[in-house]
């Protein structure tokens, strides 16, 4: 296969493996090609992927089985064999033959052991087995998936998810996004907190059917997607105490909202990160050879910083224009803020966006007497 003229190599991290060329995109796949998809634009979804992996197998006390379910060219599995360091197996899927054929021939040429190659759909291989680490990496919506996730994935499992359906969340498509998440999204400056926090809410949702309890360790969004990683632990206490962290918003309750009178979601309103794991995993990340690795020390000092921050931000750029004044720099922001007693931290979400539990008059005045 490697012989095609419409295979190439590429590099990620440690390791070099086939895509078909006609695939690349920064704009993302199809559902209809029918070649295996590669993305360059997901290196640093699946850099983070190889970290958490990492984490996984560093704080197991048991041996891990990790699924890559929609594996197209099986890079991100191949990556995870070829580069987290462990004893660990591996089952790399993808319902598409020529994808089969691909991952096949990528593991072949790694002589990677302990690998399983499938060619089953998703749902099914999940209802046959159980996995202590599940990547849904779909076109647009893991929506599809997360029921046979949640019944797969062993106690104290990793669930990490992808979602490029970003329009449906952020509120441009509410029909849709309440039709497969069961939710309302809300078309705001902070729509992709909501958006991200709708997903959280959603992998709640279908745990508490089976009597399953998540804690979030990372979830973050990007240009064109939402990542979660999801820890999912067994047992009643865990999915009542996860379904306090579910609620309704009455928009009036986000303070410069220009839409009152809707509800939003229901949504994840508990945290989104786990800092302990984010110090661990920048200890991962400064051991590895990752291309991404500078950008990724950045996400992760960022998502470490709002960790703690309360729920849904602000930008400088868009509560200025609601009071009709210049924007203030963020040092000033920052600076006013924590001079008077409030929390402020950066988030990861806008690099004018910041959290902070200053109440609306308090950001009003620093807005309108900054100069
Ligand atoms: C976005 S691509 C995966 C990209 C890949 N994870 C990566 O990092 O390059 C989605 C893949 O899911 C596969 N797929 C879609 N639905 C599936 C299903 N129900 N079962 C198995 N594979 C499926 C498609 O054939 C496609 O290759």
């Amino acid at each position: 296969m490697s012989k095609t003229p419409n295979i190439k190599h590429i590099i990620e991290g440690e390791t070099d493996f086939l895509v078909f060329k006609k695939k690349h995109s920064v704009k993302g796949p199809r559902a209809k090609d029918k070649l295996p998809f590669y993305n360059p634009a997901m290196e640093l979804n699946r850099d983070l992927s190889i970290l958490v992996c990492q984490w996984l197998i560093n704080n197991s006390s048991k041996h891990v089985h990790i699924l890559d379910g929609l594996a197209a060219s099986g890079v991100r599995g191949v990556r995870i064999k070829n580069e987290v360091i462990g004893d660990f197996d591996i089952t790399i899927n993808d319902w598409n033959m020529d994808a089969y054929d691909l991952i096949q021939e990528n593991v072949k040429n790694r002589s990677l052991t302990n690998v399983d190659v499938l060619n089953k759909n998703l749902n099914t291989l999940l209802s046959e087995k159980k996995f202590d680490y599940i990547d849904v990496d779909p076109f647009g919506s893991p929506a599809y998936f997360i029921d046979s996730a949640i019944r797969s994935i062993s106690n104290k499992g990793i669930l990490a998810c992808t979602a490029t359906d970003t329009a449906t969340l952020c509120g441009v498509y509410p029909k849709v996004c309440n039709r497969r998440y069961d939710a309302m999204p809300f078309h705001s400056f902070f729509m992709k907190e909501v958006a991200l926090r709708i997903l959280v809410g959603f992998i709640c949702r279908e745990a508490a059917r089976y009597d399953k309890g998540i804690k979030p360790l990372l979830c973050h969004s990007n240009d064109h997607y939402f990542r979660v990683y999801i820890m999912v632990r067994n047992g009643v206490d865990s999915a009542n105490d996860s379904l306090k962290n579910l609620s309704i918003i009455q928009s009036d309750e986000f303070i410069f909202s220009k839409n009152p009178g809707v509800n939003v979601g229901p949504l994840w309103i508990g945290k989104l990160q786990n800092k302990q794991m984010i110090k661990e995993l920048r200890t991962i990340l400064f051991e590895k050879q990752l291309n991404t690795k500078n950008t990724l020390w950045k996400l992760l000092d960022l998502l470490e910083e709002e960790a703690d921050a309360p729920g849904f931000f602000y930008t400088t750029d868009d509560i200025a224009s609601l009071l009709k004044v210049s924007p203030p720099g963020m040092n000033t922001v920052f600076k006013k803020l924590k001079n008077n007693g409030y929390k402020v931290s950066r988030t990861h979400f806008s690099p004018t966006g910041f959290k902070t539990n200053a109440p609306k008059k308090k950001i009003e005045s620093v807005f309108k007497n900054y100069s």
